[in-house]
Order: C-alpha cells, then structure tokens, then sequence
C-alpha cells in the first residue's frame, strides 16, 4: 500500500443548474462522514454558474470536500469571449481544475500545448491541476495506449517542476470507457496507470513518480470501484456519471467499506 491520500473527483459535467447543485450538494453533506474525509479526498466540479453556490453551501456548512472546475483558460485577463480565467476561480475558493478532459480536446479541439498552458496557468494560481489523459479504443487496439498516453502526459508537465508534480494529480481516462457504461478491467486500469507513473519517473526522478495522486476514470461505479482503487498505481477516481447521485457518489468515496 502506498502512503498516497486517495482522491475522489465529481466531475458534473455540463449538468445542474445552480438551484440543483445546491440540492446536490446539500445530499452529498448528510452522506460524507468525518472518517470519510479523513480517509479521502473529495473533490467536486460543477459548471461555473453553480460555482459560487456551491461555494455558499460548501462554506456555510464546512462540507468536507474541496471545491474544483471542470476548464479555465490560461491568461489572466482579456479579450477571450466565453472563457474563464484560472484566478476568477481561485477568488471563489476553487481549488483543483480539471485540464485537457478527452470531452475538450476532442469537441473543443484542445491540443497538448493548450493543456500545458492551462496546467501551469492553474499552479500559477496556487491551484491543483487534474491532468486528464486517455487513449481512443482504435489506439488501444493497435497497441498504442501506452505511447499516446505518455505522450499526453510528457507534453502536459512540459515546464512544470517536479515539487509541482508531486503535488499534482494526473487521471488516466480511456475515451472509450467514458459515459460508456465499459470499463478497463482493473488490471488494464492499473497497468495504464503504472504506465504513468513510470513516465512520471523518467521524466522526474523516484520522489515525484511516488509521490503524484493517479486516478482511474471511466465508468467508475460503487460496484467496481474497490476493485480499482485497490490496484497499487491507482490512488483515486475521476467520476462522471456516477457523482450526479449522491449515493453512488458517496458509496464511491466509501469505496474502503465495500465488501
Ligand atoms: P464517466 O465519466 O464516469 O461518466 O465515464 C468520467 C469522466 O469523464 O470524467
């Protein structure tokens, strides 16, 4: 067993409107108990119109989970129509973004040099990065998951310090496991995820590839996550569709009393 704190992320997505979230959250704070927080990170990222709601609830309640978003940009002001940027978020107590999820580089057309801004854009900030990575299944059948998602993950770090790695958190989320209801067999989970890791060690050195949280991401469940958070390269779960109900949400953060 690693020493890594195990980390648990909603990702909302684009769901809940901001009197929803309150709602959602508001279940989530009956759930989570004191051992939980102790045990696990919480992270959620609603939309950025739910944000300051959230926070509101969050706050106002001492809800034992860190408040995060799903993008930002990665200037920190001007003429950038739609966009946000990393410290508008910081000012709301946002603390973990999310940077290049498949959902933005594949619809948005976010490349690895915009993911690379973005994550130095949201420690600059004194935010944490999750750094999103993860092949298509035409590339895991042709036996190039390894090689792209190293490669995310080199051109992701590029510029960072490894004491800003070991901080950081990195989700490896194979596309086709994402709101697919399919999910890497632990063993693929793993073997991706010690692939990152290890990547994380040539570029670095032995201190910072121990040291990063790597989440699992993909159709995480209550009933196959304690199967894939016992992996030893797996500290974590970046969930979609199973955090817009707080009982699966809180069942996956509960992952340790399962079975
Ligand atoms: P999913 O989404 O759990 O619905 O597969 C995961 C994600 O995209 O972060």
């Amino acid at each position: 067993m690693s020493d890594r704190k195990p980390i648990i992320s909603g990702n909302w997505k684009m769901h809940n409107n901001h009197l929803e979230a309150i709602q959602l959250v508001q279940q989530l704070s009956y759930l989570i108990t004191k051992d939980d927080a102790k045990a696990v990170d919480i992270t959620i990222h609603p939309p950025f119109t739910d944000i300051r709601s959230v926070q509101t609830v969050v706050d106002a309640d001492k809800i034992p989970v860190s408040l995060g978003a799903q993008h930002c940009h990665w200037e920190e002001k001007g003429a950038f129509t739609g966009e946000i940027a990393p410290a508008m978020l910081a000012k709301l107590n946002v603390s973990f973004v999310i940077a290049g999820h498949s959902e933005r580089r594949q619809i948005f057309g976010e490349t690895d040099e915009m993911v690379n801004n973005k994550v130095k854009a949201i420690l600059a900030n004194e935010m944490t990065p999750i750094l999103a990575c993860g092949e298509t299944l035409e590339e895991r059948e042709a036996d190039e998951a390894v090689a792209k998602v190293s490669a995310q993950v080199a051109a992701g770090l590029a510029g960072v310090k490894a004491e800003q790695v070991a901080e950081m958190v990195i989700a490896y989320e194979p596309i086709w496991a994402i709101g697919t209801g399919k999910t890497a067999s632990p063993e693929d989970a793993q073997e991706m995820c010690k692939s990152v890791r290890d990547k994380v060690r040539e570029l670095y050195n032995d201190k910072t590839a121990d040291a990063v949280r790597i989440q699992y991401g993909g159709s995480v469940k209550p009933g196959n996550a304690p199967e894939l958070m016992s992996q030893p390269d797996i500290d974590g779960a970046l969930v979609g569709g199973a955090c817009l109900a707080a009982d699966d949400f809180h069942r996956i953060i509960a992952f340790r009393d399962a079975g």
